[in-house]
């Protein structure tokens, strides 16, 4: 079953009913101001993080679920109804909602009204737009009042939700010509306010929550709205909100548009007040004026447009399969710009309170943004790489406002620095900037401790090296990758986290997984050193990557696939010997990635093995069988019922591995059966069972164990989303930066025929045809010309012309 379809030429999803199996979102906003957006308007915003800057105020879990946001309302006669459907739930004569890239257009009709609500965040812009055209469509005049409404969060969003008996007395409003300034806090050590206007001397407003809403209706039936009022508050505490009211007359056929901004303004300490407690309001004003006339609407959204194809059209796809097209050029590559800007802190899922910018997620995500963004993926690895601790180690988050470790949460996830490497290879072979390395960094953002960025790999590297187990292979930490698998931990205590719990000293528990990404990043580590001239260090980094490898031959190799770990007492975890969690997914994928097993046919077994333990129509579970039972010395893991999260769940983060495993045998069916089985436009078909939206990836699937296998969670803010944009374009369509330039190596089925692709890389532009016709070794022509499937290092400005057949 579907609820819209897609609108490739647009670029956009088409939602066709407003109920939807969950909230079906979209993310607006590219730099610091970004909102949240369901079809039905629900939703929140906030300025560069979602914690400490929360605009607007959203229940998480509420019931019904997806409440408040930015609604409108129309009265229209003993009528009252939302674009959206909700909140009023008035049956509409038509609803549709397209979700684009950037904005989202909510349109609704209901006796004879047509009304068209697009928002959007424009480009270098703290606020969103919101555009409002309402249609008669019938031939009697039409008499109506718009209402809009957003309800103010106090910026710390866990305060606002709990620390209510301050925050019922503090709430404060201006209104001036119609425009509501919301200035809670402002008064004493802020000095940031938001606002919400529109384009014209309203004729009416509220910013009393209890007076427009009243004490006892709710988002569906505001009392104002019922009676056709507005109550003309300004708020004294309690809960400060702003409501407009445009009274409207059509004549038949007539349309009228509105635009309103809800802004984000920071005035210098000294230019906080216009006069003794007055706001000033300068800045918000200029915004304003940005977007008085719905012409200067039109002029930015295309200008916001052309900034997305600019992002998108640096790696582009014409295959004989659309669903591949439509995730390739428009769908993956948009999210993997989301997990860039948010890592895991803010969705219908993560709440933007708990969790900042992950160590290890943000350096994965980077990989599937740096052709988009080099830049300012750039930064981003200074930004990571400065919350580096001096011994290697790394924070596991830092928060996105003040780019600092959290210390909270710590250190000791012994793959977080490796994950380090592979951004800065990943930008080295997409850039060639090799200059990066000598960039002076600080360790633990203190400017006493600035190290060039090629000292951070070293202790990334090194950390391993040092923290390495009696069987050799390192040590596992809190945590690795699989942040639930808590081998130190031996929690006792309900509430307690697994992850920042003091874990037991004294144990030896060695991660396979770890040790799979030492050999595979480790190498990339030794290539650099190479391309450096540091010879000796090279060769040393090589030796230990060697032995590595060595360990897990020996000590990681189960008979038919790589084992998971060693547990504290140094029992393996992960084996056939087990009952439960006999085989893990990631160290399959990994070492195989690494190429471990290839020259002797463990890799071959272990995949082989993947398949047939692991892999489910659904997309390839990450463990069986399930856990049944708690497991004080394996932790989390085993506390979810099984098949859900990483207890036998698809956790789709690691499914790509496996492809890219897949493809390095050579299985090109099967790698890319494996990429359909969890990729969005494949399954759209099954959204009553998926139940997320159909254009983005999930991290959780349930598994084959659990009660509803195929019902997605967690969706948008996922490695999956950079790890299948690097699986899909990089292994089977095969199109890859390498140090010295683009390598072109595909592993197509047979059912992509021909493909047309387009990749900027380095400046130059590539235009290349892969003619698929299952041969093993690829035939490559660059401008008519015989090459190898390593091309030369292009020449900016140039064009390329590249024919392969394989
Ligand atoms: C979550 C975390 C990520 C972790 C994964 C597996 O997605 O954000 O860091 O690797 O779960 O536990
Ligand atoms: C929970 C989740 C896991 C996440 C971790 C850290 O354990 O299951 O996916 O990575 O929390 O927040």
């Amino acid at each position: 079953m579907k609820f819209g379809f897609f609108d490739d030429d647009k670029r956009e999803y088409v939602i066709t009913t407003p109920q939807t199996p969950y909230p079906w979102i979209n993310y607006l906003g590219t730099t610091d101001f970004f909102t949240i957006m369901s079809n039905t308007a629900g939703g929140y915003s906030f300025y560069k993080d979602a914690g400490l800057r929360r605009l607007t105020r959203y229940r998480y879990n509420n019931v019904p679920l997806d409440s408040g946001g930015k609604y409108f309302y129309i009265k229209d006669g003993d009528t009252v109804w939302s674009p959206g459907w909700k909140p009023v739930k008035t049956e509409l004569d038509h609803y549709q909602c397209r979700h684009g890239i950037g904005y989202t257009k909510i349109e609704g009709v209901k006796n004879n009204v047509k009304a068209e609500v697009l928002y959007f965040v424009p480009l270098e812009f703290d606020g969103e737009v919101q555009r409002v055209t309402l249609k008669n469509t019938g031939n009697t005049i039409k008499k109506i009042s718009l209402y809009s409404f957003v309800e103010w969060a106090f910026y710390n969003a866990t305060d606002d939700s709990t620390n209510f008996q301050r925050n019922f007395s503090i709430g404060e409003a201006e209104v001036e010509n119609g425009v509501v300034y919301h200035k809670t806090e402002y008064r004493e050590r802020r000095n940031h306010y938001s606002f919400y206007g529109v384009n014209q001397q309203p004729d009416g407003f509220d910013t009393e929550r209890d007076t427009f809403i009243g004490m006892y209706n709710g988002f569906e039936n505001p009392q104002q709205v019922m009676a056709g009022t507005s109550g003309n508050t300004i708020a004294h505490g309690w809960s400060p909100v702003a409501s407009h009211r445009l009274d409207v007359e059509l004549e038949p056929g007539q349309e009228k548009t509105f635009v309103f901004v809800l802004g984000y303004v920071e005035n210098e300490q000294d230019k906080k007040f216009a006069a003794p407690g007055v706001i000033n309001k300068e800045k918000a004003l200029k915004m304003l004026d940005r977007f008085k006339h719905p012409r200067q609407v039109e002029e930015e959204l295309a200008g916001l447009d052309e900034y997305w194809s600019g992002l998108l059209d640096n790696f582009s796809v014409k295959s004989n399969d659309p669903r591949l097209d439509r995730m390739v050029n428009i769908w993956n590559q948009y999210q993997c710009m989301t997990t860039y800007n948010f890592s895991r802190s803010a969705s219908f899922f993560e709440s933007g309170i708990g969790r900042g910018m992950g160590f290890r997620d943000s350096n994965q995500d980077l990989i599937g943004v740096s052709h988009m963004i080099p830049e300012k993926a750039r930064q981003r690895i200074i930004d990571l790489a400065s919350t580096q601790l001096c011994n290697g180690g790394a924070y596991h988050q830092y928060q996105p406002l003040t780019k600092k470790g959290n210390k909270d949460v710590g250190d000791n996830f012994n793959d977080d620095p490796l994950w380090l490497i592979l951004s800065v290879s990943n930008y080295l072979k997409e850039t060639g900037d090799w200059k990066i390395l000598d960039l002076e960094i600080p360790f633990e953002n203190d400017d006493t401790k600035k190290y060039p960025l090629f000292e951070h790999l070293r202790r990334s590297f090194y950390y391993t090296v040092k923290n390495r187990g009696p069987h050799g292979l390192p040590l596992i930490g809190r945590a690795d990758w699989n942040d639930c698998l808590n081998l130190n931990c031996f929690s006792e205590t309900p509430g307690e986290s697994f992850q920042t719990t003091a874990n037991k000293k004294g144990g030896v528990a060695e991660s396979v997984f770890i040790a799979g990404m030492f050999v595979l990043y480790g190498a990339e580590f030794a290539e650099i050193c190479e391309r450096m001239g540091k010879k000796p260090e090279a060769e040393d980094a090589k030796a230990h990557v060697d032995a590595m490898r060595e360990a897990v031959e020996k000590y990681g190799w189960d008979g038919e696939w790589f084992l998971r770990a060693y547990d504290y007492f140094g029992n393996k975890v992960g084996t056939s010997e087990d009952t439960e969690g006999r085989i893990f997914i990631e160290p399959q994928g990994f070492c195989v990635m690494a190429g471990i097993g290839l020259d002797n046919g463990k890799a071959e077994k272990a995949l082989n093995s993947v398949n047939k333990h692991l892999a489910t129509p659904y997309g390839i579970v990450l463990n069986n069988p399930a856990f049944t039972s708690y497991r004080l010395n394996l932790g989390e893991i085993t506390t979810y019922p099984p098949g859900y999260k990483e207890n036998a769940g698809i956790f789709c983060h690691n499914n790509p591995w496996v492809i890219i495993a897949e493809t390095k045998l050579g299985n090109r069916e099967r790698a890319f059966d494996y990429y359909k089985r969890i990729t969005p436009a494949y399954i759209e078909d099954i959204s009553e069972v998926h139940k997320t939206e159909p254009y983005v990836y999930s991290q959780m699937i349930a598994g084959k164990d659990a009660a509803k296998p195929g019902e997605a969670k967690n969706s948008w803010l996922t490695g999956t989303a950079a790890w299948n944009f690097y699986a899909i374009s990089r292994y089977i369509l095969g199109i890859r930066p390498e140090f010295d330039g683009l390598k072109i190596e595909p592993c197509l089925p047979p059912e992509i025929k021909e493909v047309k692709i387009s990749r900027r890389f380095r400046g130059a532009q590539y235009h290349i045809t892969i003619h698929n016709k299952g041969n093993k070794k690829p035939a490559c022509l660059l401008n008519g010309m015989e090459t190898d499937s390593l091309l030369p290092p292009p020449v900016k400005g140039e064009v390329y012309h590249v024919e392969v057949t394989t």
